[in-house]
């Protein structure tokens, strides 16, 4: 909508930078550390790109001061990171690791000494390997209450400090990927029945970890980050534009529905049903959704792409589609699901080499949705685009095209405030590079190049152009946007 043209971000706008323990720690048998699905993953040939794995990562847990150091130059008012389970409780529960503990103490002390606003994903991917072993993960109710068992011990550890958190991080990625297309943990090809009920014990994990949260006296924000793909019908046969209803409900709503209201789409619900595929709900679960739901004070979003729907006819394409994870561009095949919908590429739209479209409208879509379907605040937890990086002999990265890529969804980012969405902080994915779970350390995000590949490297820092341009849009609360 035509609205009057925004300057500046609001006062308090929370300019952030994001990371997640696996992809930039390493030291994964340092400072009593357990194993987690993770390290064990990794080590199955054929699993990443490279064999890549997470052992040292970008060293991040012996360079964190230096890590902080750079976001404080920079002027980060925000840095969400994701807390290992496993440095916490190395067997998943019982005995707590004051070393773990330590170490994200110090993280978290360092970022208020440089005034940034620490915001700590809970659960970024990496579940204690014992879990597993024991009682089948996720697959299992029994991880809900350990769950928030380890939850309830963050939130007393640093409660005081910590003003935002973040139960899971994308459930509908880690599930997708762990119990459809084998490509995560626990590697389960479409085992649909699972991949719901597996759902459903994480929606309840993230419900009473919030009532928790509340119970314990938490007055500060919390929610979870939903991986949002928002969707345009190819054109307006109405055929097409059902699949895109039947999409949103499936792929979008039946998350976000149930952090923001309580309950499960009711198309979507019934189709499960009918294919006999629907997660079994306990007794009482429905009021916990719910109680939860007015509990929470933001939908976070991590944003990279918006996809087209089109009917997908009964032989169609599956999701089981080959991935790009190559960087090749044009290697990635349409998926959907067969009789419901598929989602070929958008025409109008570039690409990156990963195949992800570049649509920096979506943004300001996803916002509009939310605030009107849900009415909630929005963190955008994670946006940022995945590139080849070269560093050149002055170790200097010209990141030109990062830099119009963040650029441009800011500035969609401005249209959606200036439309009334309240959007209250925003973080790019990533602060350093680091490891991209199946696509090796070529794939690069970060505003700080991290000199490293998938055989080795210094690991020291440097400076990419995005990192200086980034630091002039917080400088400017965003004006240098505009100009
Ligand atoms: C999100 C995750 O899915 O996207 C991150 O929360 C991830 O952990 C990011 O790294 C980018 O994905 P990829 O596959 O390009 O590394």
């Amino acid at each position: 909508m035509e609205q009057t043209k925004m300057q500046r971000f609001p006062e308090d706008f929370l300019w952030g930078s994001a990371s997640a323990a696996y992809q930039i720690e390493g030291g994964y048998r340092e400072g009593g550390k357990g194993i987690s699905n993770w390290d064990t993953f990794v080590r199955i040939p054929g699993k990443t790109y490279k064999g890549t794995t997470g052992d040292v990562a970008v060293d991040h847990y012996h360079k964190y001061l230096e890590d902080i150091q750079l976001m404080a130059e920079m002027g980060l008012k925000t840095y969400r990171f994701s807390i290992a389970w496993t440095r916490i409780y190395p067997e998943g529960k019982g005995e707590l690791n004051q070393e773990g503990v330590d170490f994200y103490t110090a993280i978290i002390n360092e970022c208020l000494r440089h005034h940034i606003e620490p915001m700590v994903t809970i659960y970024h991917w990496d579940l204690p390997q014992v879990l597993v072993d024991a009682y089948g993960g996720w697959e299992s109710p029994q991880v809900i209450d350990d769950f928030v068992a380890y939850a309830k011990t963050l939130f007393r550890l640093w409660g005081e400090k910590v003003k935002y958190w973040i139960t899971l991080n994308e459930q509908n990625i880690f599930t997708s990927l762990g119990w459809l297309t084998a490509q995560h943990p626990p590697g389960k090809f479409d085992d649909q029945k699972k991949f719901y009920q597996v759902n459903h014990h994480a929606f309840m994990a993230h419900a009473k970890t919030v009532l928790a949260y509340r119970e314990m006296g938490g007055k500060g924000n919390i929610g979870a980050s939903f991986a949002y793909t928002p969707s345009y019908a190819l054109d307006c046969r109405p055929i097409n534009v059902m699949a895109k209803c039947n999409y949103d409900d499936l792929k979008n709503y039946w998350w976000m529905d149930v952090y923001a209201y309580g309950r499960y789409p009711i198309a979507a619900m019934t189709y499960l049903k009918n294919k006999n595929i629907a997660p079994v709900i306990q007794d009482g679960d429905i009021e916990i959704l719910k109680k939860a739901a007015s509990e929470i004070t933001f939908m976070g979003v991590n944003y990279y792409q918006s996809c087209v729907c089109e009917y997908n006819p009964t032989d169609g394409v599956t999701p089981y589609g080959e991935m790009n994870t190559s960087g090749i561009k044009g290697t990635a095949q349409v998926t959907g699901i067969p009789g419901i919908y598929k989602n070929p590429a958008n025409p109008y739209l570039l690409t990156t080499d990963w195949d992800w479209s570049i649509d920096p409208m979506g943004l300001q879509f996803c916002c509009r949705e939310i605030t009107s379907r849900y009415g909630l605040p929005i963190v955008i937890s994670e946006n940022g685009l995945g590139a080849f990086d070269k560093m050149e002999a002055d170790h200097k990265i010209h990141d030109d095209y990062r830099i119009a890529y963040l650029q441009r969804h800011l500035q969609a980012l401005g249209e959606a405030i200036e439309e009334g969405c309240k959007v209250v902080a925003y973080c790019t994915w990533s602060f350093t590079d680091l490891l991209s779970w199946l696509n090796g350390y070529q794939k690069r995000y970060g505003l700080i190049y991290v000199d490293r590949d998938e055989e080795g490297g210094t690991l020291d820092r440097y400076k990419k152009d995005s990192y200086y341009w980034y630091r002039n849009v917080i400088q400017t609360n965003g004006e240098s946007l505009y100009k």
